[in-house]
């Protein structure tokens, strides 16, 4: 199962405290991200000088990646209360007009996963972040009427890791888009080396890249490691991560030198080996391994995509050379 792996992107149910006390509560101390972080800083201080609410603002990207952070920090930075809640979990529009009358002036309001916020829903949604009003129908057949309640000025942080699938309509309130971007390893690195002062593990630098060459491009896969290694420093060595340390490690909990797990090996596998190099559609990829299509699509393919060991082409997914040479096949050009 998904939740169980290793590198799973999702939240562990037991990790759920570690990540609040490794999660960054100012912009300052939000690690890499440089363009959305730019883009925000200015908005933030836009809206600051004329003591406004900020623009509502759409965060989008891969789990694991910082976006529930990010709304925090916004939250934090304009010295305001974040109210939060998810797509799914808002089932009919009376429980979103009964948050968004619950807001105070300036409050953010993060929904989670806006892609899943059902159609009637958003109906609510249009009129309360464009004027901050909320249509209400009141009495029944031909005497009913429509009512016009003013609501506080509120930001909406919209998360969602797929952008694509939310309504335009919805998507043209944003006035900020923020795509959060895999980490390269430097960043990762970073992070890694603050998460091990705050939980006071011995980490060297070289022992944090070794681990941050291996996280996939997510913070959160990169503290999941780190205290799997911990565990490991302190039973069987003098408690330091150093770079072997890591290394061996990393090794006994089967990341390779990619952060590859076996469910991304089989992908590249099937890929390679069921259909012979040629162009394999998503669909059937996620049939033959049997894992859900979203899983791949969200979880392994950005990730496979971003070390170039996949390439998309008009005609399905492809194994690259370097996925070949990776896992030991050899790589025959007459087959693509
Ligand atoms: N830029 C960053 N600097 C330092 N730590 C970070 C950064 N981004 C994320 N993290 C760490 O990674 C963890 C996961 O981040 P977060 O929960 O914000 O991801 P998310 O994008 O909301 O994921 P999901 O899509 O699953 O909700 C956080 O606990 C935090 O410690
Ligand atoms: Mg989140």
């Amino acid at each position: 199962m998904e939740e169980e792996r290793l590198v799973s992107k999702t939240v562990l149910p037991q990790e759920e405290r570690l990540e609040t006390a490794l999660r960054p509560k100012f912009l300052s101390e939000y690690i890499g991200q440089d363009k959305a972080k730019e883009k925000l800083e200015i908005f933030i201080e836009a809206a600051r000088r004329r003591d406004e609410s900020l623009d509502h603002a759409l965060l989008s990207g891969p789990p694991g990646l910082g976006k529930t952070t990010l709304a925090n920090i916004i939250a934090n930075e304009m010295h305001v209360n974040m109210r939060v809640t998810s797509g799914p979990a808002i089932e009919r529009p009376g429980d979103l007009a009964s948050i968004l009358t619950n807001l105070d002036e300036n409050d953010v309001l993060f929904i989670d996963e806006i892609h899943r916020i059902p159609r009637t829903v958003e109906e609510i949604l249009y009129p309360a972040m464009e004027d901050f009003a909320l249509d209400i129908i009141v009495g029944k057949g031909p005497s009913a009427r429509s009512l016009r309640l003013d609501l506080n000025h509120f930001t909406l942080i919209g998360a969602t890791t797929r952008s694509g699938q939310l309504a335009s309509p919805l998507r043209d309130r944003f006035g900020v888009l923020l795509n959060l971007e895999l980490y390269d390893a430097d960043s990762l690195k970073t992070i890694l080396l603050r998460s091990a002062e705050i939980l006071n593990i011995p980490l060297s630098t070289s022992g944090a890249m070794e681990i941050a060459k291996r996280s996939r491009g997510t913070p959160r896969i990169a503290n999941r490691l780190l205290k799997r290694i911990r565990d490991f420093a302190e039973v069987k060595r003098n408690g330091l991560i150093d770079e072997d340390v890591a290394k061996e490690g990393l090794r006994l909990l089967d990341v390779d030198a990619y952060g590859l797990d076996d469910l991304d090996r089989k992908i590249l596998r099937t890929m390679i080996l069921d259909y012979e190099g040629r162009p394999v559609g998503i669909d059937t990829i996620a049939a033959t391994i049997g894992e859900e299509r979203i899983t791949i699509e969200d979880v392994y393919e950005p990730y496979l995509l971003q070390i170039n060991f996949i390439q998309r082409t008009p005609r399905g997914r492809m194994a690259t050379k370097r996925a070949y040479d990776h896992l030991g096949i050899p790589y025959r050009k007459d087959e693509s």
